[in-house]
């Protein structure tokens, strides 16, 4: 399936200079957003994750049915404040923006094989971030899943060392 066309690039958004890949056209299609997911999932199940993770907000749009379909329990990564109980944080850069991404000290498990999931891949900041925190509780991280990759920014490099699934690359 050809996911790219059912994306839309927005110039120019939130900033200027950024090329925004807006997803939200993708999932309005029920066919197509089935089978992104059943790809990203099909992935998850080759590297037998024990459990989805996926960061806020567009990480719940892909990890969350991800996990469902595969019977796995999905773990929310989130902005700090947003999480009720004792959590674990890490600064990060964005490809517009700074913030602390946080995790439930308890969502972990030693030993669990975790997959991380996210709508997109640009800097690798979110990713990079998530990853020190799964791996400070001991998680291992057996792969990561995008919906999209901007092969023009150097997320991929940054993650080196870890397995990449993108379902598109946009290298411009
Ligand atoms: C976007 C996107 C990825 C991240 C990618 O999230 O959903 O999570 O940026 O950028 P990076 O590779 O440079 O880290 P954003 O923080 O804008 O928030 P949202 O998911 O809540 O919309
Ligand atoms: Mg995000």
């Amino acid at each position: 399936m050809d996911f790219k066309q059912h994306l839309t690039t927005v110039e120019d958004y939130p900033k200027e200079g950024i090329s925004f890949i807006d997803i939200t056209t993708l999932m309005q299609n029920g066919e197509v957003y089935r089978a992104a997911i059943n790809e990203m999932a099909n992935y998850a199940k080759d590297k037998e994750a024990d459990i989805v993770i996926g960061p806020e907000a567009r990480g719940f749009v892909v990890g969350c049915p991800i996990a469902y379909s595969l019977e796995k329990g999905f773990v929310p990564v989130r902005k700090k404040g947003k999480l009720p109980r004792e959590v674990i944080s890490v600064d990060y850069g964005l490809e517009y923006g700074k913030d602390s991404l946080t995790i439930h000290r308890d969502a972990i498990k030693k030993g669990q094989r975790v997959l991380i999931a996210d709508d997109l891949l640009a800097t690798g900041g979110t990713i990079e971030a998530t990853i020190k925190m799964v791996e400070e509780l001991g998680g291992i991280v057996v792969g990561i899943a995008f919906l999209v990759e901007l092969g023009y920014l150097d997320g991929r490099e940054r993650l080196n060392g870890y397995e990449i699934f993108s379902l598109t690359t946009y290298d411009q």
